[in-house]
């Protein structure tokens, strides 16, 4: 049985003897240049894989070089044994680089795994140790590998009751009320998981910041945690309420300006750099769905963040200030705010601040278009925030491999700064002069024994972290390598559950919003179909987003709309208002068009809806009869957990369909194609 809890770092015997042998072999003289906390992290992980592999514990030397076979330390550690020209080429994979691969000293061959910092040590033992599930492992060919983009950072939205928004995986990991005595062994789990993608920064508390979390009680249960990270090189944020100076310091404001505001922050700060010298620093919501903010009071997000930015600038923290902002009064179109409020400050924020931004402009849907603020501003660092846990993608009861949904907004041209730019380059920094990096994922982790609820969550986790490390890999090949490192080798296995996840993403759109149809989920919990729903405030109405009426559906947001093209590179929003040189997959994102338009595909747009919608039930019921195929080859617990939920979510896909289509028929007042399965 297995039960999910060992994620992808499940060490499992080694079945080709080859590869046992040279393992054992390796694992029979371990020696250590160093002592640090990191290289400890390192023997923990490598008696877990001992143990796992070879049903044996791993044996250490004492001598370097008598009986040892793997060699483990930094550069600097083992630079005795390098080449000039060899080191030079390590050091030049920076900080958090790494390089494994064979040494031969006097006669004798080592394999030696090298970072240039400790915990760049740990990444290389973590990938050694992969290469050896995956059976890729070869002691003649090198590795090195370093990542692109500076901070990997997962956010969770955990409440200090426990409580996780949006979280679909039981309650919060982090036991705030028995911190800081009792340290949980999970906590450990957790950072090993994150260090084995070189995920290097957790934000732990929810973005509808509480104050508290920054009261001296609770940071003492912060350091806990961020004690024990360390070693994997995992650095702890906080979300930083904006009023907390009214809520805990007494006083009457939190304008930004104000010098009793700014010493409050300041010896807030000062207080949690002591119990926590390398605290990475704030994550702030403002003026955001009624979140507090300097808006208050007259001041623009620049004034915000920068007072924060001040008081952690002295201990080299920082704050990533979130451009996820709406409100019903700013503009007619939820979509152009973010541009609207943050390009004119473009230039006006601290070094050490981070604009963070979610992929698209209005949340995290199934499929949007990218951000029109990446390629937008010069001068402002910009971070990606995507979304780990599946908010409008089926929650934890559906299977949708996202790693396809970033691949193609990081892939997206954005034509700015450079006109070869994408979002990519933009956020790792290469086409802009921005010195931090980060992306962002909104965590799906809670306390289901399996981490993430549904198995195929941990995927997502997995493929957050390897895209932060590298933005360029691709979707494909890091589903085979989760693939392998959660289910093994077997060849059927690779290529069953591949095709499984590479269709999931695409089969979701189409069931719940095709052709760039968006927000049509149910009022607030975002659960199932609701494009009925009415009331409330306008953005928060589904009919603000469809706008179907008797003569056709979609947002118009060319120039005789809202105008949000406008806010995209020329090359975007000139082609683009044109709806036959638009890609259908963002067509009633960007058009409002009749029912009868006629498609690429000679079908009118109402056809093409219809077809759509069946396509993704039809594509939900193909993964699950694949993964029926599979019944003999994967252990009955995660068989029948999988395919429990594939049931689910084929009825979840039908009625998307079902109520989608008969709900938009209303308007459309026209036959269903034949071909479909006529809803009813
Ligand atoms: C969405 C989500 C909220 C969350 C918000 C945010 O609107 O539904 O729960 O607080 O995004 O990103 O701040």
């Amino acid at each position: 049985a297995n039960d999910g809890y060992k994620l992808w770092l499940d060490y499992q015997p080694i079945e080709r003897s080859e590869l046992h042998q040279t393992v054992s072999e390796l694992f029979s003289g371990i020696f250590f240049f160093g002592k640090n906390p990191s290289h400890e992290a390192i023997k923990k992980e490598l008696e877990l894989a001992s143990q796992g592999f070879l049903k044996q514990a791993p044996k250490y030397s004492a001598d370097r070089f008598q009986t040892t076979q793997l060699w483990i330390g930094t550069r600097q550690e083992l630079s005795q044994f390098l080449g000039l020209e060899h080191q030079a080429k390590i050091k030049a994979l920076g900080e958090e680089g790494y390089w494994r691969g064979s040494i031969i000293h006097e006669g004798k061959s080592y394999y030696a795994l090298i970072g240039n910092s400790p915990v760049s040590t740990l990444y290389a033992s973590f990938d050694f140790l992969k290469s050896i599930q995956s059976n890729t492992f070869d002691k003649d060919t090198e590795k090195t590998d370093y990542p692109k983009i500076k901070l990997r950072m997962l956010n969770h939205w955990d409440n200090l009751d426990r409580t996780v928004e949006r979280g679909y995986a039981g309650f919060s990991i982090w036991d705030w009320h028995r911190l800081p005595g009792y340290v949980d062994p999970r906590y450990i789990d957790y950072a090993r998981a994150n260090a084995s993608l070189g995920i290097n920064a957790v934000s732990l508390t929810n973005v509808n910041a509480n104050a508290w979390i920054l009261r001296e009680d609770f940071v003492e249960k912060v350091k806990v945690l961020a004690d024990l990270f360390r070693p994997y090189g995992i650095k702890v944020f906080l979300t930083a309420r904006f009023s907390a100076p009214i809520e805990m310091g007494n006083l009457e404001t939190a304008d930004p300006l104000d010098e009793q505001v700014r010493s409050f922050w300041k010896e807030r700060v000062d207080m949690i750099y002591e119990a926590i010298p390398d605290f990475g620093g704030f994550l702030v919501k403002a003026n955001s769905e009624g979140q507090p903010g300097p808006h208050e009071y007259n001041r623009d997000h620049a004034e915000g963040a920068n007072m924060l930015a001040d008081a952690l600038a002295p201990h080299g923290g920082i704050v990533i200030w979130r451009a996820f902002v709406y409100s019903h009064e700013i503009d007619e179109d939820r979509h152009k705010q973010a541009n609207l409020e943050f390009e004119p400050l473009d230039g006006k924020f601290r070094d050490n601040v981070i604009v963070q931004v979610k992929n698209g402009a209005i949340d995290f849907q199934p499929r949007e278009p990218f951000h029109p603020l990446f390629g937008a501003v010069k001068e402002t660092n910009l971070g990606m925030e995507f979304q780990i846990t599946q908010e409008y993608l089926g929650q934890a009861t559906q299977l949708v491999y996202l790693g396809t949904m970033w691949e193609e907004i990081l892939m997206d041209k954005t034509y700015r700064p450079k006109p070869s730019s994408t979002v990519a380059r933009v956020i790792d920094g290469s086409d802009t002069e921005q010195n931090l990096t980060l992306m962002a994922g909104v965590s799906n982790i809670g306390t289901d024994r399996n981490w993430t609820g549904h198995l195929f969550g941990q995927a997502n986790w997995y493929a957050f972290g390897q895209l932060a490390w590298d933005p360029d890999r691709s979707a494909a090949e890091i589903s085979e390598e989760w693939i392998k490192l959660t289910f093994g080798q077997k060849p059927e296995i690779q290529a069953k559950i591949k095709e499984i996840m590479l269709a999931s993403h695409e089969a979701a759109v189409n069931y719940m919003t095709p052709l760039g149809l968006h927000h049509l989920m149910g009022r607030s919990h975002h659960y199932g179909p609701g494009p009925w729903v009415e009331g409330g405030r306008a953005d928060w109405t589904s009919l603000y987003y469809h706008r179907a009426d008797s003569l056709g559906i979609g947002f118009d947001r060319t120039e005789t709309g809202s105008g949000a093209l406008n806010q995209y590179a020329n090359e975007i929003s000139k082609t683009w208002s044109d709806p036959k040189k638009t890609p259908e997959k963002f067509l009633l994102w960007f058009h409002h068009l009749p029912w009868d338009y006629q498609m690429q595909s000679g079908n009118t747009l109402w056809e093409e809806i219809g077809l759509h919608y069946d396509k993704g039930v039809k594509t939900a019921r193909e993964m699950r009869s694949n993964w029926r195929e599979l019944e003999k080859l994967v252990d009955s617990e995660r068989f029948s957990h999988v395919d429990q939920l594939l049931g689910v979510q084929i009825e979840e896909a039908e009625w998307w369909r079902n109520s989608s289509l008969l709900y938009f028929q209303t308007f459309a007042k026209r036959p269903f194609p034949d071909s479909i399965e006529q809803p009813e």
